[in-house]
């Protein structure tokens, strides 16, 4: 179905309830494990009556968000137990909230989200690791290298404490502007590559959890905001950066509305080879033709895996006074629920991977074997084997190592570029990594090799070095870093 496993096996109730057994047992944190199904596509069962019975029939789900404060309101929790098998964090897993302080983390309102949805069979989306609103209130007070590394320990911070427990996570949010250029933030300027260092960073903290890019008014095909995203997916694919979805969190609202061309939209992300889902869904006074269309777009896509509200009921939503949303304030469902349970429920494609295959006779000769179709989570090593190797001209540059952070299994290095009396126009770094270390992402350079014999070399933006400048580059790696990596040198271009 994906490109990365999908984290959840189909359980049945009684194997869920032992597994919370344990769970609760060992009292941990957060109390259940990855129990929620992924649903079996039958589209010759008949029609679902709630919203995730209906798209379970073609593999889909059916979700929401909620806030922490809905935990207390049993007509909000009464609808999402019974109609929803996908949850959201409205705020709760934001880095503002989850790593208020430098390296301490608040887990408490984003695992009592968590634990209730999961005891109830659903699965989760994690929102969101890396954006420029809401962020910790100290990353405003660093910018350049010390930015991106808060970004990255943050990253490795949250995902650990979730790992294996995810359905997906939005890895980034909202780095786009509306002419397609990348937004401008403190993020962006700590280097374009921020992005891809993100997601680098996030397969290696979590590889069993699908790592998504979440954005808003990236519906019409023809904008140029779509078309910058696009691109940006287009280019990691090639490079073999790791992104499995795209979120599209259609917001047909505030004077944006469901785009004639939507379905091409998500047909095209998905035939980049990612999934592609409806992460945040609401439309302005809840338009019934809106809601059947957008959810029909989505069935209509095979990859198209889900689609998510924004809040249950219109008291739920954050522009609450538009009514956009699937449920009155007295938890009744509108003529928009109808329209897309009846939408769900006529999907005549399915999300691949969840068809049970029909019974098939023993084969008589071993089967072909299929290539693996997961991508490679380390980058491709871009320096062509002809590149000659470098000169190590005298009193060039020099470059100075160290280990920056380090947890068990893998660590992160920052080296300093310090160039000689004389202006350059390019560098490379070589050094030999210890046994058992591998290098997963490189900042700020491009490396060959990844273990043993490395080098880095500028990235295009870093190379030119006046006399005596300096830069920084990095790198996240597995392995032990007790031993440092040896025979560092520096060699301009
Ligand atoms: O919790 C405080 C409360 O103590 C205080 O009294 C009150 C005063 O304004 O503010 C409360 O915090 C608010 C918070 O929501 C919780 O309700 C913030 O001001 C408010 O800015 C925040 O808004 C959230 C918004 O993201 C912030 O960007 C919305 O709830 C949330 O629905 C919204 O979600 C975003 C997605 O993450 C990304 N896509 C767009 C979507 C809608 O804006």
């Amino acid at each position: 179905m994906n490109d990365v496993p999908a984290p959840s096996k189909r359980l049945t109730r009684s194997s869920v309830r032992l597994l919370l057994g344990g769970a609760c047992a060992l009292a941990i944190t957060v109390t259940s494990m990855v129990v929620a199904t992924t649903a079996q596509a039958d589209l010759s069962g008949p029609p679902g009556t709630t919203l995730k019975a209906a798209a379970e029939r073609s593999g889909r789900y059916f979700g929401a968000a909620m806030g922490a404060d809905r935990l207390n309101d049993s007509g909000f929790l009464n609808i999402a137990s019974r109609e929803f098998d996908m949850m959201t964090a409205v705020n709760e897993m934001k880095p503002d909230a989850t790593e208020p302080n430098p390296g301490q983390f608040d887990f408490s309102r984003g695992d009592a989200i968590y634990n209730w949805a999961t005891q109830r069979g659903m699965r989760f989306r994690g929102h969101t690791l890396a954006w420029h609103a809401q962020q910790p209130r100290f990353w405003g007070s660093l910018s350049g290298s010390a930015l991106r590394q808060a970004m990255i320990s943050h990253i490795n911070g949250v995902m650990a404490h979730y790992k294996g427990k995810l359905y997906a996570w939005d890895v980034v949010n909202e780095a786009y502007a509306e002419n397609g250029s990348r937004r401008s933030s403190n993020l962006q300027s700590t280097g374009n590559d921020w992005i891809e260092v993100a997601f680098r960073t996030a397969r290696a903290a979590d590889p069993s959890v699908k790592l998504c890019y979440n954005d808003y008014n990236i519906e019409n095909w023809t904008y140029a905001k779509t078309q910058g995203v696009y691109n940006m997916i287009k280019d990691f694919k090639a490079r073999g950066v790791p992104v499995d979805c795209v979120g599209l969190q259609t917001h047909f609202t505030g004077g944006s509305s469901l785009p004639g061309n939507f379905q091409q939209t998500l047909s095209s992300f998905a035939a980049l080879g990612v999934d592609v889902a409806l992460t945040e869904a609401d439309v302005t006074n809840a338009s019934t033709t809106q809601y059947a269309g957008l959810t029909q777009a989505c069935m209509n896509v095979p990859r198209c895996v889900g689609i998510t509200t924004w809040g249950i009921r219109d008291s739920d939503s954050w522009r609450g006074n538009e009514n956009p949303l699937l449920f009155d304030r007295n938890s009744n469902p509108k003529p928009a629920y109808t329209s897309v349970l009846n939408a769900l429920n006529a999907a005549s494609t399915t999300v691949p991977g969840t068809t049970t295959p029909p019974p098939t006779t023993p084969p008589t000769s071993a089967p072909p074997t299929t290539p693996p179709t997961t991508p490679p989570t380390t980058p491709p090593t871009s320096e062509p084997p002809t590149t000659p190797p470098p000169t190590g001209q005298p009193g060039g540059c020099t470059a100075t190592y160290r280990t920056v952070s380090s947890w068990n299994g893998g660590f992160q290095a920052e080296i300093i570029v310090t160039n000689g009396s004389a202006a350059i126009s390019g560098w490379t770094v070589q050094l030999t990594m210890a046994s058992g270390q591998t290098i997963q992402n490189v900042w700020n350079g491009t490396n060959t090799g990844n273990s043993g014999a490395v080098s880095i070399r500028n990235a295009s933006y870093n190379g030119a070095l006046g006399p005596n400048a300096s830069t920084t580059l990095g790198f996240l790696a597995n392995g032990s870093s007790s031993t440092a990596p040896g025979n560092i040198s520096c060699a301009t271009a």
